[in-house]
């Protein structure tokens, strides 16, 4: 493979190249694409705006670097392998021609459909290979996706929607996980009575459940396809036009849309997804994000198509049948790469070994992590039971807005450190800063986690609020990028990720604003107010931890806390429901009015030992209560 790094020399020598020559070192490596027509100059940039342009003046369509660019070489090999939920359902390959085939059909039926370039198609889907398709169409007729994972509520699928006023959505009558069926017609239809920007909605047959189609607006993904032409030439992009937008939480109450653009993110998510995976012509890929995340775009979508290789969807979860399931489908595929989550881990950890011994795992040469920070216990487990203590496991960091792996070991390349994402890939420079903004330059110390020079998939915009990007990302310190993520490096300059410094929380690697769950809390119309903090979680990494003021008494306590979730449930999705709450007669609030979630957190996580300095509280009283109440005091 093209670029592939092969031993710690050559990584020196590669980073230092591409910190004294970023242009000479990035022209270098995307002249290995097809672009219709070759760039002017590699980098323009600055982070006070912040304008960033890569590869500019560049002309390319992601979508012919994926499928055209292999045909010649790679036609007839599988191009995405899907294991279905149920193990008994076949498994579906589809190889490079046939994917080629079937983008182009679809990309098709979204032009019949009036979509034009720059037009946003949103995609509320299970993990089925048309999902794959349909973002590859979209990108293929220089459409913007946006992919709205399926197990978000209709109050939030009908926000992203309007955020980016959509004109199409593509659904499913509605997807299997594990044992459940989740309805997502009826939950997309409830989210489509308030957004008027919606023309037509493609609906894919999946469950066959009986669905409502609205006359004039819901169609039959089938049905759509039948008078679609084969072939469809994909639109020429600029390199800075906009690939696809993804929601992600931040410390206000509302989502925003990450922007990628075409060229960059092209380029990085290919190099990452070569060297970290150091992928080899025959292996099999296989990472088990839902393609509603960043993970899933770049590294079961882009990174992987754009290197040719074959990339497994799994539609179902990891434990059902039985939490050994992962691992039938490991020796059932002769996985070679295995990316997952901490979360998924410590999980599976914890039902036993006897839902591993009876698999060999021994097509394994690669194991992945990526979402959160991944504990010692968990990374010599996983290490030592799946990789069979001869398969590197790499931590790769990295987020929505950095578009691909920015922290991460090379297999075989560099050296593990558990609990250690490690090394800086080429051309990412990283750097700690104090709460001023001053640069730490001696190793051994923790900081505040920036990048300080852009790299080809960074994040461009917000969508529809530029100022909002500058804001979150820019303005903290001069010249930089702030990630909200401390860490530490130590003293052989690799990096550790000890968390995020904001109102960020990660529940089982799902990202959560603590204000956004807050909103949702207070819609129940019996909450006064809420406050929402992170504390440690054996399985989840990190749990939901809600303190609730009620307006009267709360007698019925168990009830209370349902309806409390159920609302969370309709508001966000069953991923930001608190695991646990605690109704409060008030809320540790400065005489500024500002919540002080140092006490809440140290309370949350039972560690009272030391709550620092309560004399500037309105109200300091109210902590002892609040400790008894969590059986604390
Ligand atoms: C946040 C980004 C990147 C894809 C999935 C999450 C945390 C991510 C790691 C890691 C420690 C990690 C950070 C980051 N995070 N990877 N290997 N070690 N923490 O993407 O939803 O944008 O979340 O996830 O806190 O800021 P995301």
């Amino acid at each position: 493979m093209e670029h592939q790094i092969k031993s710690f020399d050559e990584y020196l020598e590669t980073y230092k190249k591409s910190v004294e020559d970023p242009e000479g070192f990035w022209g270098e490596i995307a002249s290995s694409f097809q672009w219709k027509k070759k760039w002017d100059k590699v980098l323009d940039w600055n982070f006070s705006e912040p304008n960033i342009n890569w590869f500019v003046g560049g002309k390319l369509n992601i979508t012919e670097n994926c499928l055209d660019r292999h045909l010649q070489t790679r036609g007839d090999k599988v191009a995405i392998l899907w294991e279905p939920n149920d193990p008994k359902e076949s498994s579906i390959s589809i190889t490079y021609k046939e994917l080629h085939a079937r983008v182009s059909k679809f990309a098709n039926v979204l032009k019949s459909y009036g979509v034009e370039k720059g037009d946003r198609v949103c995609l509320y889907m299970p993990m089925v290979p048309e999902l794959a398709i349909a973002v590859l169409a979209t990108a293929r007729i220089g459409a913007i996706h946006s992919v709205v994972f399926a197990g978000f509520s209709a109050n939030s699928l009908a926000d992203r929607i309007n955020d980016s006023s959509c004109k199409i959505l593509l659904t499913a009558d509605g997807s299997y996980r594990g044992s459940k069926q989740i309805d997502l017609k009826a939950i997309a239809d409830e989210a489509l009575a308030t957004c008027p920007s919606i023309e037509k909605s493609i609906v894919l047959k999946r469950t066959g459940n009986a669905v409502e189609m609205k006359d004039g607006r819901d169609v039959w993904w089938s049905d759509s396809l039948a008078s679609a032409a084969a072939d469809c030439l994909a639109t020429e992009m600029d390199s800075e036009d906009e690939l696809f937008i993804l929601y992600t939480s931040g410390s206000t109450g509302k989502p925003k849309g990450v922007v990628h653009t075409c060229g960059g993110y092209m380029v990085y998510t290919a190099y990452s997804f070569s060297n970290v995976f150091q992928y080899q012509e025959e292996d099999i890929y296989w990472c088990t994000a839902d393609i509603g995340w960043i993970t899933g775009h770049s590294y079961i979508i882009y990174g992987p198509l754009l290197a040719g290789a074959t990339t497994m969807m799994f539609e179902g979860v990891p434990t059902w049948p039985d939490a050994g399931r992962f691992w039938e489908i490991c020796d059932k595929h002769k996985v070679n790469q295995f990316y997952t989550a901490p979360t998924a881990i410590r999980a599976l950890m914890a039902k036993g070994l006897e839902f591993v011994s009876p698999y060999k795992l021994d097509s394994i040469k690669v194991l992945g992590s990526v979402g959160e920070p991944i504990n010692e216990e968990a990374w010599q487990w996983y290490h030592k039971h799946i990789g069979k203590e001869k398969c590197p496991v790499v931590d790769t960091w990295w987020q929505t807005e950095t578009g691909g792996i920015m922290i991460s070991a090379i297999p075989n390349v560099t050296k593990l450190k558990p609990t250690y994402a490690s090394l800086p890939l080429p051309g990412i420079q990283p750097c700690l800063v104090d709460k001023e903004g001053v640069k730490i330059m001696e190793n051994d110390r923790e900081g505040l986690l920036c990048v300080e020079f852009p790299w080809p998939s960074m994040i461009r915009t917000t969508y529809g609020d530029h100022q909002r990007c500058k804001n979150v990302y820019f303005s903290s310190f001069e010249n930089m990028y702030f990630t909200g993520d401390g860490a530490r490096r130590d003293e052989n300059g690799f990096y550790r990720i000890i968390g995020r410094v904001d109102d960020v929380i990660n529940v089982s690697g799902h990202r959560m604003g603590t204000a956004e769950v807050e909103n949702a809390i207070n819609q129940h119309s019996a909450v006064v107010e809420s406050a929402v903090v992170g504390y440690p979680h054996d399985i989840k990494g990190q749990g939901i931890y809600a303190y609730i003021i009620a307006s009267g008494d709360v007698t019925d306590l168990a009830a209370f806390e349902k309806e409390i979730k159920a609302t969370v449930n309709k508001e966000i999705g069953p991923i930001a429901k608190p695991d646990k709450i605690q109704v409060v007669p008030g809320l540790p609030k400065t005489r500024s009015g500002k919540i002080m979630r140092r006490i809440l957190r140290k309370i949350a996580s039972k560690d009272v030992s030391n709550l620092g300095d309560v004399s500037t509280l309105l109200d300091p009283g109210v902590v002892e209560i609040i400790k008894k109440g969590a059986g604390l005091a």
